[in-house]
């Protein structure tokens, strides 16, 4: 299973320093379970693991391969945490060079209402041109603006090019259950539609349809994702004593080394395929944590490569940060670096060995002196990057993050900073209701 090692904090934080931190680390796990903290109308990501039964994932397979049949390629709409769940896992699950291989056995997915470039959606609406469409529209609130704006330019070129009817098989939904333009439009239209609970936050619904439909229609195995997420929920229940429950003790150790004036946490790792997932985890922890100006400040970077551009910060800068890294025991493939008869590049003091190998004595060599340089270090060893432990890490930084806002004293399930640009950006664009926000703005800017 996924371990964590915080024995490289000391530097930081000491050992008795985070293990002070047990109790309250307990408490908020408690909290999560009884539902009685702050937010506790956004829990129901707690249980889901366990809630995503055989019937549940037969239905989203169906409708990922009704998709699948008709599409080459299928635009997953989504923004947020209805968007970046199914991308980190779809990146760490997918050769990093699918696009080079001439042979496909799933379709392409690729992801539209995640920004309002025109470039982005121009280029993207020419791409599709030479393929056969489908489309997957995410949004808990059916009202996201860049969402949105992305449906109705991808509904109205399936439209045109199939037909209203054909369009019925070629859309599907996932919304609210109630409420929300997207939950109108689709009823109206009689697209099929899968439902976010309304106790799941935009952040922590990758297991549910909003993260699952798209993978499943990638051809990802969903149910060993799910099945690493329940071993997880297991691991770090209630019941489960703090020595033996890695997210208590992840979430320890980032308060105690904030405590200590550590206010920005680096997630690295040494695969490129976990690019996402580092995005994915910036949006949980920063959207959670970040408010009542309080909260780590969520970074990340991909090893070696930034080591060639943030490596002198981080070995050098202003003493503020710490480091987590997701090191990943074993590779998927295997390289060796051959002997070269004229040893021109002088590399021959590594002929015989695994390219494996040589990452790995990097990644030490890294912790070492990133640790002699003053940045605490927690490692999070994963065996390999399958579905399976992929669904177990995704839930432990959950669960995590959730007892890391009690211990911090916010509500982790809210966010309401993200309205302040709305607001702004409709008074500009003069949405009808924003009268008096625009006039004051318009002043502001003379
Ligand atoms: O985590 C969150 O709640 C947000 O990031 C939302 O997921 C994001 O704003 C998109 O919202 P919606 O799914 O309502 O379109």
């Amino acid at each position: 299973m996924i371990k964590l090692d915080i024995t490289q904090t000391a530097v930081g934080a000491s050992a008795a320093e985070i293990a002070s931190l047990k109790e309250a680390a307990e408490q908020a796990n408690g909290l999560l379970h009884s539902g009685k903290g702050a937010g506790n109308d956004f829990l129901g990501w707690v249980n889901l693991p366990a809630e995503v039964t055989p019937d549940v994932l037969a239905e989203i397979e169906a409708a990922a391969k009704g998709l699948a049949d008709v599409a080459e390629v299928i635009v997953v709409i989504g923004i947020g945490g209805s968007y970046l769940g199914a991308k980190a896992v779809l990146d760490a699950m997918t050769d990093s060079f699918h696009y080079l291989h001439r042979e496909r056995k799933a379709p392409y997915i690729v992801f539209a209402g995640c920004n309002i470039s025109e470039t982005y959606t121009a280029e993207l609406l020419d791409a599709l041109k030479s393929y056969s469409i489908a489309t997957i529209v995410i949004s808990k609130s059916g009202t996201t603006t860049e969402p949105a704006i992305a449906f109705r330019l991808m509904k109205a070129e399936i439209e045109a090019r199939y037909g209203v009817e054909e369009a019925r098989k070629r859309i599907v939904a996932v919304t609210d259950k109630a409420r929300g333009a997207l939950k109108s439009l689709s009823d109206s239209e009689g697209y099929k539609s899968f439902v976010i609970p309304d106790n799941v936050g935009g952040r922590f619904s990758v297991l549910t349809p909003v993260g699952l439909l798209p993978l499943a229609a990638a051809g990802i195995n969903v149910a060993e994702l799910v099945r690493g997420a329940q071993d997880m929920q297991r691991a770090t229940a209630e019941d489960v004593p703090y020595e033996q429950n890695i997210a208590a003790q992840y979430a320890a150790a980032r308060n105690a080394l904030y405590n200590k004036g550590y206010k920005i946490e680096i997630l690295a790792s040494y695969e490129p395929r976990l690019q996402y997932i580092a995005e994915w985890w910036k949006q949980l922890y920063g959207e959670s944590e970040g408010k009542e100006g309080k909260g780590i400040f969520p970074a990340s970077v991909t090893l070696t490569a930034d080591l060639h551009s943030m490596g002198q910060y981080i070995q050098e800068g202003e003493r503020t940060l710490f480091e987590t890294v997701i090191s990943v025991e074993k590779p998927l493939r295997e390289v060796t670096i051959e002997a070269d008869k004229d040893n021109l590049d002088g590399l021959n003091f590594l002929a015989g060995k695994r390219l494996d190998e040589v990452n790995k004595m990097a990644e030490l060599g890294v912790v070492l002196a990133h640790v002699d340089g003053g940045v605490p270090n927690i490692k999070i060893p994963i065996p390999e990057i399958n579905e399976y432990y992929i669904g177990a890490l995704l839930y432990m930084f959950e669960k995590a993050c959730g007892i890391s806002g009690y211990i911090l004293g916010v509500n982790p399930f809210n966010q309401p900073g993200v309205e302040a640009y709305k607001k702004n950006m409709f008074a500009l664009l003069d949405k009808p209701g924003y009268e008096a926000e625009s006039e004051a703005i318009r002043a502001r800017l003379k």
